[in-house]
């Protein structure tokens, strides 16, 4: 009943020349089942959708401001995105929580400024390694959820990206296990607020970690229906067993 996704959030990495991984992706991937999405800088969102138009590849982008447009020196809103072609943005990744001090408030705003330019709001949770120690990560996970949506979600609309901080770029990836209870969770929440019908369709993607070795295991996890990926999305040599995995677990 839900699409299975594949994002790749390349954060400050890529240049022009990069954009041929995006060509690589989309030659292999032109018979894929699952949707795909990469989300290249701001630079390169524009030229990454000339190139992907017409296709099953979606572009985004990694941030949108929670205003529609002003004086905001060196941000970019949800409107402009959506004018160079993009489809979807991420919003709350943990390293603009914890760079750029990002409160829920702000990200559940940037969600709503993504909706009203009809973009898909990957919005990222995740507790930290002390909040995991403290068995925290439940209350974490529930009150970013609670707070960073607005009502308006629905399964087009709304992706939810479960990434714990701790195993963001650290080459340790969270347990089965853990990976399981926190998405069962994340489901329950969306079913509870928004109702069983919204609540089932919203996908809900693992990131932190995710390599070609070791996502076929993650994507077998209940309730997971995709991975967003960002060391291993910078390239299509590394994106596409993951993406293959992800279309042989359909
Ligand atoms: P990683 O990053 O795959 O490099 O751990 C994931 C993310 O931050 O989205």
């Amino acid at each position: 009943m839900r699409r299975k996704l594949a994002a790749g959030n390349w954060k400050m990495n890529g240049t022009r020349e990069d954009l041929a991984q995006i060509d690589a992706m989309l030659q292999a991937h032109g018979a894929c089942r699952c949707d795909l999405l990469i989300c290249p800088p701001a630079t390169l969102v524009q030229a990454a959708c000339d190139r992907a138009r017409g296709s099953t590849l979606m572009i985004g982008g990694q941030d949108c401001h929670d205003q529609p447009q002003g004086a905001h020196t060196g941000d970019i809103s949800a409107d402009m995105l959506a004018d160079a072609g993009a489809r979807a943005v991420i919003l709350g990744h943990s390293e603009r929580r914890q760079n750029h001090g990002e409160r829920n408030e702000t990200v559940r705003a940037k969600t709503a400024q993504a909706w009203q330019a009809g973009l898909m709001a990957v919005v990222c949770v995740g507790e930290t390694e002390a909040d995991r120690d403290a068995a925290n990560t439940l209350d974490i996970v529930g009150g970013q959820l609670a707070g960073s949506i607005p009502d308006a979600a629905t399964g087009a609309n709304l992706v939810v990206a479960y990434e714990p901080v701790w195993a963001i770029g650290t080459g340790r990836v969270a347990s089965l296990d853990q990976i399981g209870e926190v998405h069962d969770f994340i489901r329950g929440r969306l079913e509870r607020r928004f109702g069983t019908g919204v609540g089932r369709s919203v996908r809900l993607l693992y990131g932190g970690s995710v390599k070609p070795d070791n996502a076929a295991q993650i994507f077998g996890v209940s309730n997971v229906d995709g991975a967003l990926v960002g060391g291993a999305s910078l390239t299509a040599r590394d994106f596409s067993p993951i993406v293959a995995a992800l279309d042989a677990s359909t």
